[in-house]
C-alpha cells in the first residue's frame, strides 16, 4: 500500500492564492476584506500571511487598513500561474511549489513511492541540499535559479532511463534558446554549458525492478538570474543573466522547458532511443570530435569524442587505441 507522502514546508494553497491574486493584480490595491473572501481565509488570516510573503523576500506593499498591492510582479515560481501557462499539457496538473525544502528530487521521489501520477511537478525557491551528479550538491540559492524535478512513469527499461537525462537535456537547451537567445552547449549526458561554464544540470533517479521503470524523477536545476556565485564556484558556474546581462523571467523559462520537454518525451516514447540519440548528435557539439579525458574511478585515459552508441552512451577513440563505450564516469574536455 503506497504510504501518503509527508510534505513539510510545502506551500499552503491559499498562500499561493494570495500570492496569485496579488500578481495578478500588481498595482492594484486589493482590500483585506476582498482578499479574505476570495481566497477563504479571515481577514487577520491574510494579515498574517501578508507578513509571511514580506519574510520570504515578497515586497508586498499596503496596510491592513487600507488594503495590500504589488508594484511589480515577483518572479516567483507561483503554482497557479504556472498550471495556468501549461494548461492541458503533461505537467499542468499537479504542481507543488516549496519556498524551502532540502531537494525536489527527495521530495519527488517520495511522491513516487506514495503513488502520484506521471507529470507531477515539484519545485522550490531555495533548496537546502540540492543534489548534483556523483553526490555533489547543486547550489540553489533563493529565487534565483530554476530548481525542480519532474515525475515520470514511462514504459521503458532500467537502461533506458538515462535518455530522458539526454533528452531533459535538449529541451531545456531548446527553451533556453527560445526565450534568451543564448544556446548553451549540451555535455553528455548532463551538462549544459555557456563558455565552458556551468550553467544547468540534470540529475536522473529511478525506481525500478530487474527490466520494468517503476518510476522515474528528471530533477534540473538552472542557473537564472544569479549574480555571483559561492567563491569555490565562481571559475566553474555561470547563470543567464551573468552571460546576457539581462534578468529572465524564471516562470516563463519554466512553462517554455516543460511545454518543450512533454513534445519531446512523447516522441521519444513513440519512436524509441534513436530519436534521442540522433538528437543529441545533432545538437551537441561535445559529442564529437572533441578531446577528453576520462576517468572512471579505475582509470584514467584521453581521446577524442566518437558520437554515441545506438544506446545513448558516449563513444570516445582513445589516444593510439580503439573506439570505447563510457558507461560511467566523469569526461572533462581537454583544451
Ligand atoms: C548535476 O550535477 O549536474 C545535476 C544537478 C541537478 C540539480 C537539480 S536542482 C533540482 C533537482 N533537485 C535536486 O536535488 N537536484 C536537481
Amino acid at each position: 500500500m503506497p504510504q501518503a507522502p509527508s510534505l513539510p514546508g510545502i506551500t499552503d494553497r491559499r498562500l499561493a492564492a494570495l500570492l496569485t491574486l496579488l500578481s495578478e493584480n500588481a498595482m492594484i490595491v486589493i482590500s483585506g476584506t476582498r482578499i479574505a473572501r476570495e481566497i477563504g481565509v479571515s481577514r487577520s488570516m491574510v494579515w498574517r500571511w501578508v507578513e509571511q510573503l514580506r519574510k520570504l523576500g515578497v515586497q508586498v506593499k499596503g496596510q491592513h487598513s487600507s488594503g495590500y498591492f504589488l508594484e511589480r510582479v515577483p518572479d516567483i515560481l507561483t503554482p497557479d500561474l504556472l498550471r495556468k501557462r501549461v494548461k492541458g499539457n503533461l505537467f499542468g496538473k499537479r504542481v507543488l511549489h516549496f519556498f524551502k525544502t532540502d531537494s525536489t528530487n527527495r521530495v519527488a521521489m517520495e511522491l513516487g513511492y506514495a503513488g502520484e501520477p506521471e507529470g507531477t511537478v515539484v519545485m522550490a525557491e531555495a533548496q537546502t541540499a540540492g543534489r548534483g551528479r556523483a553526490g555533489r550538491v547543486w547550489h540553489s540559492e533563493r529565487g534565483m535559479g530554476l530548481y525542480f524535478t519532474v515525475l515520470l512513469r514511462p514504459r521503458l527499461s532500467p537502461a533506458q532511463a538515462p535518455l530522458l537525462t539526454m533528452l531533459a537535456g535538449i529541451s531545456a537547451q531548446m527553451a533556453i534558446q527560445a526565450q534568451t537567445g543564448l544556446v548553451p552547449e549540451l555535455k553528455w549526458p548532463n551538462d549544459l554549458l555557456l563558455n565552458g561554464k556551468k550553467l544547468g544540470g540534470i540529475l536522473t533517479e529511478m525506481h525500478a525492478e530487474p527490466n520494468t521503470v517503476r518510476f522515474v524523477i528528471v530533477g534540473i536545476g538552472i542557473n537564472v538570474n544569479q549574480e555571483k556565485f559561492p567563491a569555490e564556484l565562481s571559475a566553474s558556474a555561470t547563470s543567464i543573466r551573468k552571460e546576457s546581462g539581462r534578468l529572465t523571467y524564471r516562470l516563463e523559462l519554466l512553462a517554455r522547458l516543460l511545454e518543450q520537454f512533454e513534445s519531446d518525451y512523447n516522441q521519444f516514447l513513440r519512436e524509441g532511443p534513436s530519436y534521442v540519440v540522433e538528437r543529441f548528435q545533432t545538437v551537441s557539439s561535445f559529442a564529437q570530435g572533441r578531446r577528453v579525458r576520462v576517468d572512471t574511478g579505475l582509470e584514467t585515459y584521453s581521446g577524442t569524442t566518437a558520437g554515441l552508441s545506438p544506446e545513448g552512451l558516449l563513444l570516445v577513440a582513445r589516444e593510439n587505441g580503439p573506439v570505447v563505450t563510457v558507461i560511467a564516469g566523469d569526461v572533462t574536455e581537454v583544451r
